[in-house]
């Protein structure tokens, strides 16, 4: 079983270029089922949630290659009667096939996506949105079963910003007849970093960024290299870390606009920050500030994503912070293990009320999500002393060897067996 062992106690200082936004990637992957020319995913994370997707891909006949950081897919030979079931109830991020594999080929079967760490995940929203655009879902014994023979452009209106309904219904749009509007639709980067994947394809999709979304259908996509979008929740997780352990980082590859609310705060904690079009430095000295109340919303919100990270930051803070977590219920498994390490912390409902103290002590902690595990590192890094971290294949599904990117921001941090 791997594990970090990290000595912490030292400021964060340096300099790293932040890769391409795994939830931005993992749709842009989905998206290429729909065209069968080659094409060039630039400066991709190696991380597990990616593998997985591609061998989805590759499930299904299509063909995946990694170059360096970059990935090569060609789908020519897709067939969607061979999607895995074993594959796809894996991950969740398994239900973006079906927007695109309806498009292109009007049938679909796939197992239920399981929920996750974080919540049950439902997907009756994108369930109600295909119904919309007139294709026929049926579910039995775990299976989806869509029939989009039928498959036309229509109007939907979302009960709820998803970012995945979205990014789904956007996809089914894109080869189908006729216009396809998504209203409600989620705001966030990585759904205008998709329309532009799609309309750098040939696909016309405009409105991405706002609530409204329209997709006109067009024949077929074309081929070529693209660059997705910085992971803002990467760069967030790193310099919430280096506020709470003090120091001067700048992240590079960055764009600044998406991560507004998470640089707000950390401003308001005390932090300095500095901003160029692709990249931010922190500077922090002292201790974080608390920041009274911070409520997790959808794009351009507070990210969901970031709330393990703050809350771990908040918990030396200089005062009391409370957290809301808006968006999943199962969200807050990693304050038992920040509670090992010192911290002050209670959760009541989908409220985070953390009173901050002075100094973390070193722990061994397991980590049992994504953004849970990360925000272990970072009070693992502000510990004085050796804390060890089990459970981290959770935080490989979303970042490319954390220790290796720690290191260069000055961390003693190694992964053991
Ligand atoms: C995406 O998940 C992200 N994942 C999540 O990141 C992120 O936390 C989430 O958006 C919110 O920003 C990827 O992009 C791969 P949603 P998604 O649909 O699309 C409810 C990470 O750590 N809902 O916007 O699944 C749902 O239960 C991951 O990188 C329905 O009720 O999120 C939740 O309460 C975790 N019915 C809320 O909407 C549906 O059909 C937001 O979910 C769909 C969603």
């Amino acid at each position: 079983m791997e594990k970090l062992i990290i000595r912490g106690g030292r400021p964060l200082s340096g300099g790293l270029a932040i890769k391409s936004a795994k939830n931005s990637v993992l749709p842009i992957i989905a998206c290429c089922i729909m065209s069968k020319e080659d094409i060039l995913i630039r400066n991709c994370p190696k991380i597990t949630d990616v593998d997985n997707m591609l061998n989805i891909i590759e499930s299904i006949g299509g063909e995946t290659k990694w170059r360096g950081a970059d990935i090569y897919i060609n789908c020519r030979y897709a067939n969607p009667r061979l999607v895995d079931a074993n594959l796809t109830s894996g991950i969740r991020s398994s239900i973006f096939i079906l927007g695109p594999i309806l498009s292109r080929f009007r049938y679909a079967q796939i197992s239920y996506p399981g929920g996750c760490d974080i919540g049950l995940r439902p997907i009756d929203l994108h369930i109600m949105g295909f119904r919309r655009l007139n294709v026929r879902v049926e579910e039995n014994n775990g299976m989806l079963l869509c029939d989009g023979e039928g498959l036309r452009g229509g109007i939907v209106n979302l009960d709820f910003p998803s970012v995945g309904a979205t990014e789904n219904l956007m996809m089914a749009g894109v080869l189908a007849g006729g216009k396809t509007v998504i209203r409600n639709a989620a705001r966030e980067p990585e759904i205008v970093d998709l329309q532009n994947f799609i309309n750098y394809l040939g696909g016309q999709a405009h409105g991405a960024g706002t609530d409204t979304i329209v997709v006109t259908g067009t024949k077929k996509l074309s081929g070529g290299e693209y660059s997705p979008v910085c992971d803002r929740i990467v760069a967030g997780t790193y310099l919430a870390a280096a506020a709470m352990c003090t120091g001067d980082v700048t992240l590079k590859n960055v764009r600044p606009h998406t991560v507004y609310s998470v640089i707000e705060k950390l401003a308001r904690a005390g932090c300095e920050l500095y901003e160029t079009h692709n990249s931010v430095r922190l500077i922090a000295k002292n201790r974080p500030k608390a920041v009274p109340k911070i409520e997790t919303q959808p794009f351009p919100g507070f990210p969901t994503d970031m709330q393990a990270q703050i809350t771990a930051m908040l918990s030396v803070a200089d005062g009391s912070s409370m957290i809301v977590e808006n968006l999943f219920e199962n969200r807050f498994r990693y304050t038992m293990q920040l509670a090992k390490m010192g911290a002050d912390i209670t959760v009541k409902d989908r409220v985070v009320l953390v009173k901050g103290v002075k100094a973390l002590r070193p722990a061994a902690t397991t980590a049992e999500d994504l953004r849970g595990g990360a925000a272990l590192v970072s009070a693992a890094l502000c510990a004085d002393g050796v804390s060890e971290i089990l459970g981290i294949h959770h935080i490989d599904r979303g970042y490319e060897s954390i220790e290796s990117d720690l290191s260069r921001l000055n961390a003693d941090i190694r992964r053991a067996r």
